[in-house]
C-alpha cells in the first residue's frame, strides 16, 4: 500500500488547521488576556506620539484644553465606560474618525498598533501574537480591565 497521498493529504489538513489557528488565536479572548505584542504596542506609541498627543496627551489623560476636549484614553471613566465591549469598536473610532483633525489617515495596520498600546498602558498582558488589523476577530475581543 503506497502512503504517500496519505501523508501528503495529511499534512494539507495539518496547514489548513494551523492556518485556522492562528487566525483565529485570540477570538473570544479579553484584553485581561494576552492579545497584542509588546513590539506591536512600541509601533503603537510611536505612531500615537505623533499623530495624538495633541488633543489625548502623552499620558492619556486627553481633555487638552487648548484643543477640541479629547476624552481620556485611560483612568476608570474609559476603562468602566469600555469594559465588556469590543475592541473593534475603538479600532473603527481610530481608523475612521481620529486624528479628529486628520481623519481617515491612520491605517487599520497603524489602528490595532495603537489599539495594543492602549490595551498595554491600561495594563493588559502582552503575549507572542499581534493583534491582527482583521474587523471579523476584533469584534469577538472584549475590553476587560
Ligand atoms: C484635534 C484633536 C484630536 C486628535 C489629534 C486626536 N483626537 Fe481622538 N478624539 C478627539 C475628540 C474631540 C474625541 C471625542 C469624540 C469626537 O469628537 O469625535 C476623540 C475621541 C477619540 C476616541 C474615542 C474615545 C471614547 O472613549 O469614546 C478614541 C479611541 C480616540 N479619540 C483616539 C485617538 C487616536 C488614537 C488619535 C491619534 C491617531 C487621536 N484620537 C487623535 C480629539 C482628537
Amino acid at each position: 500500500m503506497d502512503m504517500k497521498p496519505k501523508i501528503l493529504v495529511m499534512a494539507v489538513m495539518g496547514a489548513a488547521m494551523w492556518g485556522g489557528l492562528v487566525l483565529s488565536a485570540q477570538a473570544g479572548k479579553t484584553t485581561a488576556e494576552p492579545v497584542y505584542t509588546a513590539a506591536q504596542a512600541a509601533r503603537g506609541e510611536a505612531v500615537y506620539t505623533k499623530n495624538c498627543i495633541e488633543c489625548h496627551l502623552r499620558d492619556l489623560t486627553g481633555g487638552n484644553p487648548e484643543a477640541a476636549p479629547a476624552p481620556a484614553l485611560t483612568g476608570k471613566e474609559f476603562t468602566s465606560y469600555w469594559n465588556g465591549k469590543n475592541v473593534s469598536e475603538v479600532w473603527d473610532a481610530i481608523r475612521m474618525t481620529m486624528p479628529k483633525s486628520d481623519p481617515g489617515t491612520i491605517t487599520p495596520e497603524q489602528s490595532a498598533d495603537i489599539l495594543a498600546y492602549i490595551i498595554s498602558y491600561n495594563k493588559g498582558p502582552a503575549g507572542s501574537t499581534e493583534l491582527p488589523p482583521q474587523a471579523d476577530v476584533l469584534k469577538t475581543i472584549k475590553f476587560k480591565f
